[in-house]
């Protein structure tokens, strides 16, 4: 097995990440980086489950594109990590399937997470694709495929990691030891607050904050913050416990002096949530600061995010031919003994300079 650990996560390019992902995956990634060899997948299959449509097809290479320019915003170093799409690694496909075999109808079916990305997409409970229920069976191939050890995803992607360790486990003991059992890793903060007050910060529930906003948009975002709806003036004492400001400013407001003093006050009164906000909104614009510069800078040279996911699938596609090559030892199918000798067969296509 390889010396150094590795670990595979990602997301479905669904547009610009947000500050939950940050705290419950992204910042995880950014640490590990120089103690696991990191693979990152932009899971664009995983987004045709709910929209298969050409519409959304479209929007795919835009969505990438931005999402990309995140991953090197916050950070993750495309020199150390790859960075790869989903949809051009074929292998991925195949050992989709080889898992379909592995798992149960119900074990999937039964997923609440699966219920829910139905019911964010509008999908009746009748029109749910297959490809929906199977949309963990697919991330277990996408984190196997490297033979993970470690999936630093959000709260909400633990169970899928759950699934992918019992597929690895049916598969090594039906064919013998080609996958390690992979390990999710929750960030510090497994499920952020929307700026609605809603449990979960989402795109999809319009209540985020972007790592792309820019300033003006985090101070008009934070302004309009949901908080204690009991304190209707500033002579009320509020509640700091679950207060999404307050939630706020423990996770993004290094001084913690300033936190004290405001939660104190809010608790007797004797501020007004006008001052607790604007000093969210300028922790928050400090801490976004190096995160758009950074975007910027990558931003402005054209090119460079194609060369980027060019060169990291090229790397992933090493990866999987060799994953393959001892899934298919370990399961010795005679029609994939046909095949490489269909390949030997075909002589590659001398292409002209
Ligand atoms: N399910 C992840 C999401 O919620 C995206 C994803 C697809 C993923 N494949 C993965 C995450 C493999 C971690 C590992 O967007």
């Amino acid at each position: 097995m390889t010396a150094i650990k590795r670990i595979l996560t990602g997301d479905r390019p669904t547009g610009k990440l947000h500050l939950g992902h940050y705290v419950g995956s992204l910042k995880n990634r950014v640490a590990l980086q120089d103690q696991y060899e990191c693979f990152f997948i932009i899971a664009d299959l995983h987004t045709l489950t709910t929209r298969p449509d050409k519409a959304h097809i479209e929007e795919l290479r835009q969505n990438i594109h931005e999402m990309v320019l995140d991953y090197l915003a916050v950070g993750i170093d495309p020199e150390r990590s790859t960075i790869f799409v989903q949809s051009a690694i074929p292998e991925t496909y195949e050992l989709n399937l080889i898992f379909e075999m592995l798992v149960t109808l119900p074990r999937v079916a039964r997923l609440p997470s699966i219920k829910e990305m139905a019911r964010a997409a509008q999908i009746d409970e009748e029109a749910v694709p297959f490809g929906l229920i199977g949309y963990p069976v697919l991330q277990a191939a996408d984190i196997l495929l490297p033979r993970a050890h470690l999936v630093p995803v959000g709260k909400d992607n633990e169970a899928h990691v759950e699934v992918t360790r019992e597929i690895a486990r049916r598969f090594n003991r039906l064919y013998g030891e080609v996958f390690p059992i992979p390990r999710a890793l929750i960030g510090e903060v497994p499920t952020l607050v929307g700026i609605d007050g809603k449990a979960k910060m989402s795109k999809s529930l319009n209540n985020a904050i972007f790592l792309s906003d820019d300033p003006q948009t985090v101070n008009e975002k934070v302004r309009r913050m949901y908080t204690d709806p009991k304190r209707i003036r500033a002579d009320i004492p509020g509640t700091v416990e679950g207060n999404p400001v307050f939630i706020y400013h423990d996770i993004f407001n290094p001084d913690v002096d300033e936190v004290n003093d405001l939660k104190e006050r809010y608790r007797k009164g004797r501020v007004g949530d006008v001052e607790v906000k604007k000093k969210l909104a300028r922790a928050l614009n400090n801490f976004l600061d190096p995160i758009r510069e950074r975007r910027a800078r990558y931003a402005a040279q054209p090119g460079l995010v194609e060369e980027i996911l060019v060169e990291g699938t090229r790397r992933m596609q090493e990866e999987a031919r060799e994953t393959m090559a001892l899934v298919h030892e370990a399961m010795g199918m005679y029609g994939i003994q046909i095949r490489r000798r269909v390949q030997e067969l075909t002589p590659p296509k001398v292409v002209p300079a």
